[in-house]
């Protein structure tokens, strides 16, 4: 076995595999010329809020715009508070900023990588208005607690769900409802790594109320209900018909494509059983995991030599996130932080991501797990901490 095939997300070997389907797709929609709101995201969209068992679903250009979009259709103000993780990908505040908002930070929880329930409460002001929950990695936020507090102090929530596609939330009595469907709304995002892809941008917002859908489905369309008449202030985000039409395809296995990822994730955690040094990703009970990352953390303070060791045998491996939104030079003077912020700042410096997609042979594992073991012997060696 040697790293040469060895990639943190496949996505050559997926297309390979649908390869017959997805061709045959996006040639009807060449052939219909119908680029821009062809039949295939009306389509998609149809089947996509089948999947999530949600009444709307609105296609957008991105996951990005999918939350800006959310936030305009809840109508918040410049100089509102939004709740945010401090250890997450910026998208989320990024659009609160650009809206004239403040993000206020809240610790996540190191072992669960989401935001930390317990320590929201005491970040809410006056001025709060929303809570934005990440499911970061593949697995949902706590989101009973979420939504009893959000309820208490009468906050509006968005689920960012771009990493979590086809996440089951399990609530205490034993109901299930998708990741994202939970809250006000739910957004998404179909950049091509993520767990439901497409072959450039894409996104989308989910809801079960009807005039936010409404509003949203208008301010993506530039405001505008009937052509020309701009009723809000809108922007220009669409999914393409070409994108839709391979969504549509890739939506058919969503199911194959998490067991995929959940039978490498099993083998990881089997083969790093007896790591001293290694943390596998946590379940928690209420949710399942899609694996998006298998993201571990590697305590010692060898993390960086791990990574590089990998890197010098040709084995990728990322670290989301080097560091936690206050640290982030663009965003240190705009943000609030809503209390103690230690577990995010420690997280940056312990976790990696390891490969991770529906390809992944185990022999590809087994290669990755016996360099791990022989990087974390070497950096003993070397002193390293
Ligand atoms: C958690 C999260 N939110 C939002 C986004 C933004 O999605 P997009 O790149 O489609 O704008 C991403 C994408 O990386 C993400 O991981």
């Amino acid at each position: 076995m040697s790293a040469e095939r060895i990639q943190m997300v496949d996505l050559h070997g997926q297309y390979l595999r649908l390869k017959g389907e997805i061709d045959a797709a996006m040639q009807s929609v060449i052939d219909s010329c119908a680029f821009i709101n062809g039949n295939q995201v009306k389509s998609f969209t149809f089947h996509l809020a089948d999947y999530l068992n949600v009444p709307f679903v609105v296609p957008c250009g991105n996951g990005t715009d999918a939350l800006q979009i959310a936030l305009m259709a809840l109508e918040l103000k410049p100089g509102d508070e939004v709740i945010l993780p401090a250890f997450t990908y910026v998208a989320a505040v990024e659009v609160v900023v650009m809206l004239g908002m403040t993000p206020v930070l809240v610790d996540v929880s190191s072992e669960t990588f989401n935001i930390n329930t317990s320590k929201i409460e005491s970040a809410i002001s006056d001025k709060t208005k929303a809570i934005i929950v990440v499911h970061l990695f593949g697995q949902t936020c706590d989101m009973e607690s979420v939504m009893a507090l959000a309820k208490e102090y009468h906050l509006y929530v968005i689920e960012d769900n771009a990493q979590s596609m086809g996440a089951d939330y399990k609530y205490s009595d034993g109901r299930k409802k998708k990741a994202g469907t939970i809250a006000d709304i739910g957004t998404t995002s179909f950049f091509p790594s993520k767990p439901l892809a497409c072959y450039g941008d894409g996104g989308a917002l989910y809801t079960s109320d009807e005039s936010l859908a409404e509003k949203s489905r208008m301010i993506a369309n530039h405001g505008q209900q009937t052509k020309y008449h701009h009723k809000l202030i809108g922007c220009n985000s669409r999914l393409d018909t070409l994108q839709a039409a391979i969504l549509d395809v890739k939506l058919k296995y969503m199911a194959d494509f998490i067991e995929a990822r959940t039978r490498a994730a099993e083998f990881y955690d089997w083969a790093f059983s007896d790591f001293e040094e290694l943390l596998v990703p946590m379940r928690v009970p209420y949710s399942t995991h899609v694996f998006h990352q298998y993201t571990v953390r590697i305590r010692s303070g060898k993390r960086d030599f791990v990574q590089r060791y990998l890197k010098e045998l040709g084995i990728p491996s990322m670290i989301y996130y080097p560091l936690p939104v206050q640290a982030q030079e663009a965003y240190k003077k705009v943000t609030r932080e809503g209390g103690d912020l230690t577990e995010s700042v420690r997280l940056c410096k312990e976790v990696l991501s390891l490969p991770m997609h529906t390809e992944l042979a185990e022999s590809e594992q087994q290669y990755i797990v016996e360099k791990i073991k022989e990087a974390l012997q070497a950096a003993s060696e070397h002193g390293e901490k």
